[in-house]
C-alpha cells in the first residue's frame, strides 16, 4: 500500500519527483501526479484504452465490459466547476459498470456544517471503493490520499485537478491524443509541441509538460505574455531532464515549427485582484481562421477546454482542430486507468469480441 510507509510531514515536504516514487510502489493505486508514470505505463494506457474503444463499437463489447466492475462503486468529489472531467470521469465508470455517487456542490454536504475535508473523504471511503476528486486546493489530493492509505479502508484516489498544480488525468488524455494524432508519424518523439496561454497558472500545461519527458527529442515551445510565462519549476524540472524549450512571446513566428498546438484559456479566477489578468493583452496569442495558413499541414490544435476566445470557431472544421476527439479521449485513457487500478487491465487486452 502507498504512503503507508512515511509520515505525512515527510511526505508533505518532499518534491514531486521523491514523491512519485512512493507512488509507484506496487500496482497502480492512487493517481496524484504526472511525474509517477512512466513512459511505459503511457505507452499501455494508451495501447489498452484503443481497446477499449474498440471493444465499445459493438452491444456485446459494451456488455462485456459493463460487467467488469459492476460490483464497484466510486465517489466524484468536485467541490471546483468541471464540465468534461467529471462527465468523462462518470462515462468511463458507467462503461465498466460502476455505480456512482456525487458531491459537486459542498455546501449541500456536511462541510456547511464545518465538517473538515478529511472527514468527508473518510466518509466517502466508507461507502465508495475509489474517491475521483478535484479541488482548488493544491495538494489537497496528496493529503487526502495520505489519510486513506493510514485508515483501515484504503481506497484510492485519484486527482482530478489539484488547484495550480496538477491535473495527471488531463495530462494522460493528451498524450493518448499526441499518440494517435503522430500514429503515422513515428509517434510523439522527435516532435515540436508549442503551449500558449496562461502557462502560469495553467495545470493541465504543467502535467503535460512533465509527461513529455519521457519522450525523445521533443521540443517545448511555451508562447504567453511575460506575465503569464511558465513556471519556473517547470522550467528546472525541464532543464533537470536535459528537456530542449524555448520561451516566445511572438506566436505568429512559432506557429510554423508546430506539430502540435496546444491553447489554454487565461486562468483568471486565480487573479490577486479583481480584473488584474483583463489588464494583460491577450489577443495575439489567440488562434484565429488566419493562422491556420501558417500551419503544417499535418499538425494539430489541442485545448483541455473550455475556451474563451482563445481559437475562434471558425477553426472548429479544420481536420487539424482536435480538441473535440481529445475531449472524447479522456473518456477512453480514464476508462483505461481505472480498469488498470482495479487489475482489469490483463482481461480487457484479452478480450475477443467478434471484431
Ligand atoms: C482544465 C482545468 O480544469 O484545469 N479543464 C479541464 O479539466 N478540461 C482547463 C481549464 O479550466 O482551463
Amino acid at each position: 500500500m502507498p504512503l503507508r510507509n512515511i509520515s505525512w510531514e515527510s511526505f508533505k515536504n518532499m518534491c514531486p519527483e521523491d514523491k512519485a516514487r512512493y507512488l509507484k510502489e506496487g500496482k497502480l493505486f492512487h493517481v496524484l501526479l504526472a511525474q509517477q508514470f512512466s513512459r511505459e505505463n503511457l505507452d499501455k494506457l494508451g495501447m489498452l484504452a484503443t481497446h477499449i474503444r474498440r471493444i465499445a463499437k459493438e452491444k456485446e463489447g459494451l456488455i462485456f465490459l459493463q460487467e467488469l466492475l459492476r460490483h464497484k462503486r466510486a465517489m466524484l468529489y468536485f467541490s471546483q466547476p468541471s464540465t468534461r472531467t467529471f462527465l468523462s470521469f462518470c462515462a468511463a465508470c458507467q462503461i465498466l459498470g460502476i455505480s456512482i455517487g456525487e458531491v459537486r456542490d459542498t455546501s449541500t454536504s456536511s462541510e456547511l456544517k464545518g465538517e473538515s475535508q478529511e472527514d468527508s473523504v473518510r466518509t466517502f471511503s466508507s461507502y465508495f471503493d475509489i474517491i475521483i476528486m478535484r479541488s482548488q486546493i493544491g495538494g489537497l489530493a496528496e493529503r487526502m490520499a495520505w489519510v486513506l492509505s493510514n485508515s483501515e479502508r484504503p481506497v484510492p484516489i485519484i486527482n482530478a485537478g489539484s488547484g495550480k498544480d496538477q491535473h495527471p488525468t488531463q495530462a494522460l488524455l493528451d498524450i493518448y491524443t499526441l499518440q494517435r494524432s503522430f500514429e503515422k508519424r513515428g509517434g510523439i518523439d522527435g516532435k515540436t509541441i508549442v503551449f500558449v496561454g496562461d502557462l502560469l497558472r495553467g495545470r493541465t500545461v504543467r502535467s503535460l509538460s512533465i509527461l513529455l519527458r519521457y519522450y525523445k527529442d521533443v521540443k517545448q515551445i511555451f508562447v504567453a505574455p511575460p506575465q503569464l510565462q511558465v513556471a519556473q519549476d517547470i522550467m528546472d524540472i525541464l532543464t533537470a531532464s536535459k528537456v530542449s524549450f524555448e520561451l516566445s512571446s511572438d506566436f505568429e513566428k512559432v506557429i510554423p515549427r508546430a506539430d502540435a498546438i496546444y491553447m489554454t484559456r487565461i486562468q483568471d479566477e486565480w487573479d490577486s485582484e479583481k480584473g488584474e489578468s483583463a489588464r494583460i493583452d491577450t489577443s495575439k496569442y489567440w488562434f484565429t481562421a488566419r493562422h491556420l495558413s501558417l500551419l503544417k499541414s499535418d499538425a494539430v490544435i489541442m485545448h483541455p477546454l473550455p475556451r474563451r476566445n482563445e481559437i475562434s470557431t471558425e477553426v472548429d472544421h479544420d481536420p487539424r482542430a482536435v480538441y473535440w476527439r481529445q475531449m472524447r479521449n479522456g473518456m477512453w485513457i480514464r476508462t483505461a486507468l481505472i480498469a488498470t487500478i482495479f487489475g482489469q487491465d490483463q482481461v480487457i487486452l484479452n478480450y475477443q469480441g467478434n471484431n
